[in-house]
């Protein structure tokens, strides 16, 4: 259907044609001697009207009732031009054919208004609606834009691992990768794959991965630095996970990261890469994704369109940690958690500076106390700061959060001990400081909060097919 609606005159172009489409029927409405049938395959938000009347074979399966919504259907005819206004192009069809039917009193996604949280309920059902089809399809475009960004670009893609020993950003918030033992360890046929409850074996936590401690990754960055180190600019992009147990609307316990890890590049560098990102990828999918950009502002977030063309436009506001608290110590609201220096931005600091003082421009600020940022980041002048930044924006608030890295040997070393961390276990981290080291930097933004921002979805458990959050992992 894309592949019709999507040329220069919506289809017209094409009329005369001999087609068959197949997809799933949205409405069936019937007329006194022929039926309206909408169909969607997904391809596009646009439904194909096709006209199936008593000349059309298989018109009988309409008078019986047996195509209602949800069903799935091919039909096949005459692309012609449409006496309607809603479209310009619909299929005379020739030939209707039930691919597979549906129960109407049982189907739960009827043409009416769900709710999100329902529609969460229903997540093997949810991506036929439109939201959450505008939403894949835009995915998609970021996924594919981000690709083309930074191979544009010369940057290499490279994989980093899901299991891994190390902790990047020491906040202890990872989940432990353990085996399952079955009950029955002379019937090494049982599979393990079955149902990994205490029924069916054992989760022993001695045995970890084969013997040694492993966890599910948080970030890519240390293993891109490996890589940046040797092949100039690299990116990651993948799945990455956190054992935060909270409850919000911008967290997930599974979430996919991109981070870029530039060479001989300082925090400028850092910064100019991730504002020309943002603005690369915003104005893909203003330019490639219009008809579901536009779903989004009539339906989910009144002004996106606007929003995120001034993104694309306007310089990125730059703040320096330190001025923005001062911002915030003066600010007339009453937050939630008072603000002093030292103390990390809440997501309510963060939405005020940029919604309320920098007036929707994203915003990025940078040199953060180091006591409160991972290890790796390089120390300022000043002995109190990292040369950190973070990418604020509106309503979700932190995006991105980059630095650029300590490349001296001896200030990491020194850093390392300071915070009680074990050394010998980074001992190839440091080898990239102790063989050709270079000045480095880069940044993870979090992809579905990326999502969020660009279709107004106000739940990131809306902005990935398969929300991990507590409590959910069925599908
Ligand atoms: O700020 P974070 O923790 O930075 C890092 O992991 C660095 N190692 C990145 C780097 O420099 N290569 O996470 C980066 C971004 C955040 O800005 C946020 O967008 C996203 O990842 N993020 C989450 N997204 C969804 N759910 C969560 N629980 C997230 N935690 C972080
Ligand atoms: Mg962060």
């Amino acid at each position: 259907i894309a592949e019709i609606k999507g040329g220069q005159e919506e289809g017209l172009e094409r009329v005369g044609e001999q087609i068959t489409i197949r997809g799933w029927t949205r409405t069936c409405r019937l007329q006194k001697s022929f039926c309206f049938l909408e169909v969607n395959d997904g391809s596009c938000l646009s439904n194909l009207q096709c006209i199936v009347g008593s000349d059309t074979e298989g018109f009988g399966l309409i008078e019986a009732g047996s195509v209602s919504t949800g069903a799935s259907v091919a039909v096949e005819g005459q692309l012609v031009e449409s006496q309607g206004s809603k479209q310009k192009v619909e299929l005379k069809a020739s030939k209707l054919h039930l691919i597979g039917g549906t129960d109407a009193l049982t189907y739960p996604v009827q043409k009416k208004r769900l709710s999100r949280e329902y529609l969460r309920s229903i997540a093997h059902l949810r991506p036929r609606t439109n939201t959450f089809g505008a939403v894949s399809r835009v995915r998609n475009a970021l996924a594919y834009a981000t690709h083309k960004f930074f191979q544009e670009r010369g940057f290499i893609w490279v994989a980093s691992p899901i299991i891994t020993a190390s902790d990047c950003e020491g906040a202890g918030e990872q989940f432990c990768v353990t085996t399952l033992v079955p009950n029955s360890p002379k019937d090494s046929s049982t599979p393990i794959q079955s149902i990994p409850s205490t029924k069916d074996g054992l989760l022993d936590w001695s045995k970890d991965f084969f013997g040694k401690p492993a966890f599910l990754t948080v970030s890519g960055q240390l293993n891109a630095e490996i890589y940046a180190t040797a092949l100039s600019d690299v990116y990651t992009f993948g799945p990455t996970f956190r054992a935060e147990n909270s409850n919000t609307t911008r967290h997930l316990a599974e979430f996919w990261m991109i981070e870029p890890e530039l060479a001989f590049a300082d925090l400028k560098d850092d910064m100019a890469c991730a504002a020309s990102y943002l603005q690369y990828v915003v104005r893909y999918i203003l330019d490639e994704c219009k008809e579901d950009m536009q779903f989004f502002d009539s339906w989910i977030e009144k002004g996106i369109l606007a929003r995120l063309n001034d993104v694309a436009m306007k310089d990125f506001r730059h703040v320096t940690y330190t001025d923005a608290v001062n911002i915030l110590l003066k600010a007339e609201t009453k937050f939630e958690f008072p603000v002093k220096w030292g103390c990390d931005l809440q997501s309510e600091h963060e939405r005020y500076l940029t919604e309320k003082v920098f007036n929707g421009t994203p915003l990025i600020v940078t040199d953060y106390p180091k006591d409160i940022k991972a290890f790796y980041m390089r120390q300022n002048d000043d002995g109190k700061t990292v040369a950190a930044m973070d990418v604020l924006v509106p309503r979700v608030g932190e995006l991105i959060g980059g630095s650029q890295r300590e490349e001296r040997l001896d200030v990491l070393e020194r850093r390392i001990e300071e915070l009680g961390l074990e050394k010998d276990s980074y001992w190839w981290y440091l080898d990239l400081r102790r063989y050709g080291t270079v000045p480095h930097a880069g940044f993870g933004l979090g992809f579905e909060r990326l999502v969020q921002f660009s279709t107004g979805i106000d739940n990131i458990r809306d902005a990935i097919p398969f929300p991990r959050v507590p409590g959910s992992a069925e599908f």
